[in-house]
């Protein structure tokens, strides 16, 4: 111990950067500071590296803010025209790459801003009247949640989509239904890919919800209290698609909560995913050979030539862990701040950015397994017949046949199934002597319930497992999906 402290004490010390010097403070400061800020300043500061992605939002919330400002006449047309031509040169410049963006400028704003001045000049400085980099951000990162959960939606009801069909397919193949992860009673795969199916449902309405709480206009809160300049808060709202201005200008600039409930939303998502995607490595496992992927979604091992890796499925079940990562970080940086703004909200990009991408790759990769796996009727069938499933139509049987109270059925059907048990047969399979053994009144009607064909079949109760509702739910779905 003590060793090691005299290591660390007579170590060199860790290389830091040199102050960069440079001769002139930030130009959009400058007036208060006289030198530029060390290269560690400037390194822990800038924003660009990821923020540049709202590059679109960032440009169209200035053609908004531009546009009111010339309307309002707080900014002259010739100027105002001069702005916007400048806007749209650097648009092109984004689109084309030949933007150059560097840390020395910190965020998207000010590359925005300084690019502008150097195309028109001087009027480029009257496009920050009446706005503060803090309700620009806050604009720019609804407008680009709001474009991401459009692009979800459409990878959310494509996933719907393949379950539908998959589901269409499978409406009566069987396969064991579990709880505990114990056999429990027969099921039909489609109807269980449909359990998905409501799943996203849900998770589509949720961000739905997030979107239309999210879609106010933070923009002309400036700094955070307003502003003394006539502006029309209710016209840039509407060019940007916005249904109004928020009504308070310190909660604008300092409201996060649209992007936690977006990483909520995306969370949850990816928690649904990952449940499937963890049944999809079960059941592709020989030990269930319930299903199967093709080379299209397998890898191999470089040790073992016998292998076929479900890796995308596991990626997808690993990924949930980034996503959930991202929505306990975000709370976390949320958590102790004052009004208003605080640097600490810059720390919101990475996160939300990361999740956008990664839950969209999950969805579209869950997607590709769905339509590509092959299913095992055969095994799935066999793995029914295993485990006693269809005890609780026995039960059923003898409560609806012979009046015998539900608790009393119970006890009988779990004597059967000793019986069985110590046979090493499936009830069906069971004598009718054998039956009578355990209760005398059984006839032969008996054995029309002890298949696992009968048992999903008289599944009927609404929300059942039964074929024909199967069919019923995915017509029904078909046409949800439909729905705008
Ligand atoms: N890059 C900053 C962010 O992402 C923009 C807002 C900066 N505002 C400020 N007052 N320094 O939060």
């Amino acid at each position: 111990m003590k060793q090691s402290r005299a290591n660390v004490a007579n170590a060199k010390p860790a290389a830091v950067p040199a102050p960069r010097k440079k001769t002139s403070a930030n130009s959009m400061w400058g007036g208060r500071f006289a030198a530029a800020p060390s290269a560690l300043m400037e390194q822990v500061n800038a924003s660009i590296a990821f923020d540049k992605a709202l590059a679109t939002q960032d440009l169209a919330g200035s053609r908004a803010h531009c546009t009111m400002l010339i309307e309002t006449g707080i900014v002259s047309a010739a100027d105002g025209r001069a702005i916007l031509k400048g806007l749209e040169k650097i648009a092109g410049e984004i689109a084309a790459g030949t933007f150059t963006f560097t840390p020395a400028l910190e965020d998207i704003h000010m590359h925005v801003e300084a690019r502008l001045g150097e195309l028109i000049g001087p009027a480029a400085g009257r496009l920050h009247t009446a706005r503060s980099r803090n309700d620009q951000v806050a604009t720019d990162l609804r407008l680009w949640v709001r474009d991401a959960i459009d692009r979800l939606d459409d990878t959310l009801r494509d996933l719907q989509t393949a379950l539908v069909e998959r589901a269409e397919e499978h409406a009566g193949t069987i396969l064991p239904g579990f709880t505990h992860l114990q056999p429990a009673q027969p099921v039909t795969f489609g109807h269980h890919l449909l359990a998905y199916f409501e799943m996203l449902d849900r998770d589509r309405g949720r961000m739905r919800d997030c979107r239309a709480r999210l879609n106010e206009s933070p923009l002309g809160a400036a700094a955070l209290a307003g502003t003394s300049f006539p502006i029309d808060r209710k016209r840039t709202a509407s060019l940007l698609g916005f249904t109004a201005p928020c009504a308070n200008s310190m909660d604008a600039v300092s409201a996060r909560d649209f992007v936690i409930e977006f990483l909520g939303a995306a969370a949850i998502a990816a928690t649904h995913l990952s449940r499937l995607a963890e049944e999809l490595v079960m059941w592709a496992s020989p030990a269930f050979g319930f299903i199967t992927f093709s080379d299209a979604f397998s890898t191999g091992s470089s040790i073992m030539p016998q292998k076929r890796n479900p890796d995308a499925a596991e990626l997808v079940r690993g990924k949930a862990g980034r996503v959930i990562g991202a929505l306990v970080g975000m709370l976390v940086v949320m958590k102790g701040l004052p009004l208003t703004y605080g640097k600490d909200m810059q720390e919101d990009k990475e996160p939300t950015f990361a999740t956008a991408e990664q839950l969209e790759l999950c969805v579209r990769v869950t997607a590709g397994m769905v339509r590509d796996l092959r299913a095992n009727p055969v095994a799935m069938r066999a793995s029914a017949e295993k485990g006693y499933l269809t005890a609780t139509d026995l039960a059923d049987w003898l409560v609806q046949a012979l009046g015998v109270p539900f608790r009393k059925a119970h006890e009988m059907t779990g004597a059967i199934v000793r019986v069985a048990e110590n046979r090493g047969v499936t009830l069906a399979e069971l004598s009718l002597a054998e039956l009578r053994s355990v209760e005398p009144r059984i006839t032969k009607a008996v054995f029309q319930a002890l298949s696992v064909e009968a048992s999903v079949a008289r599944r009927t109760s609404l929300g059942g497992t039964a074929p024909k509702l199967v069919r019923a739910a995915v017509a029904r779905a078909k046409k949800r999906l439909t729905r705008p």
